[in-house]
């Protein structure tokens, strides 16, 4: 792997094993400002143009099609190692359906890092925590039926109930936890996030995508911090509209005065076509004008 370091200002908090620390320095995080959540950080990749999707072309939809890269794949599996949890939005896991059309389990799935999650860092089975309003979930995805994670569902009271009936259906129930806050279609993000945190100890949260369920995050000022990987391609425009490919940023739309500013905590390269940066949310600046 030519993982290579070109800054990195971590706090250090992991124990790494000494080959990986040498290659990408110090890794840790910061005390959470706000104790009542889970400290969230994001993980992207994205195009020169920002684009994080080919979304309209089946079967090429997804972030791996953007990425292309054997150190962004480790970095990836890196990331969620250190995770308690990750979250994504259901679309993500309907449209990145993978060879077979049964998605992906989302684990971590490099051997040293897996051993190191559970051994050194003393953590479970990653859960991975999808949210969806409408419970229109294929529950036959590989996530749910992977013993390498722990599948949750967060959802509202109409969601939940929709998601029991395909539960029957299935003759299953017992090993998918569902978490219902919130009413109608609308999972209620904060609160969702003070219940991971509060009820079920969840401190250190990854969101995986797709960018409507980030851009919202970050729109409450949920996110913490991003990890992107730069892409040196140009996606573009899509071939077939009216399906827009996102950028990671979703909708989000700012004026100079409310534009959030993240600031540099590291950057890490593979030559010739990736740049990753781990950016700290810092919100809206003042300038002298
Ligand atoms: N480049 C990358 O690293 C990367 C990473 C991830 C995804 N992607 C791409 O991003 C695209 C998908 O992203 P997306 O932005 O369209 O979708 P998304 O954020 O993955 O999912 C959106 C869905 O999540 C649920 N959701 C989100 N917030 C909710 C809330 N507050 N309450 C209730 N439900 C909520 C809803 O599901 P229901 O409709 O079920 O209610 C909503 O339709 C795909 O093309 C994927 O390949 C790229």
């Amino acid at each position: 792997m030519l993982l290579q370091r070109c800054y990195n200002q971590s706090e250090d908090q992991f124990p790494l094993p000494p080959h990986i620390r040498e290659q990408y320095g110090p890794f840790g995080f910061p005390q959470p400002c706000d104790a009542s959540r889970p400290y969230i950080s994001s993980n992207f990749v994205m195009g020169l143009d920002g684009r994080a999707s080919f979304r309209e072309l089946p079967g090429q939809a997804g972030g791996r099609e953007v990425s292309r890269s054997k150190e962004d794949r480790w970095l990836m599996d890196f990331i969620r190692a250190h995770h308690d949890a990750q979250i994504m939005g259901a679309s993500t896991l309907r449209e990145e359906l993978g060879r077979d059309s049964k998605g992906w389990d989302y684990a971590v799935a490099d051997e040293d890092l897996g051993q190191y999650r559970e051994k050194k860092l003393g953590l479970d089975r990653t859960r991975v925590i999808i949210v969806t309003g409408s419970g229109e979930v294929d529950l036959t995805f590989r996530v749910f039926n992977s013993p390498r994670v722990e599948p949750w569902i967060v959802t509202t009271a109409a969601g939940a109930q929709t998601l029991q009936t395909r539960l029957k259906a299935l003759g299953k129930g017992a090993d998918l936890k569902v978490v219902s806050v919130g009413e109608g279609s609308i999972v209620d993000l904060p609160a969702a996030m003070r219940v991971l945190r509060q009820e079920h100890g969840i401190r250190t949260l990854l969101c995986e995508g797709g960018p409507t369920l980030y851009g919202e995050l970050l729109h409450l000022r949920l996110i913490d911090e991003d990890f992107r990987t730069l892409s040196l391609q140009v996606p573009g425009k899509t071939t077939k509209p009216p399906i827009e490919r996102p950028t990671t940023y979703g909708h989000l739309s700012y004026v100079p005065e409310t534009a959030p500013w993240f600031r540099l905590i590291s950057l890490h390269y593979a030559l010739p076509y990736h740049a990753f940066l781990r950016v700290r949310y810092e919100g809206p600046r003042k300038f002298d004008s």
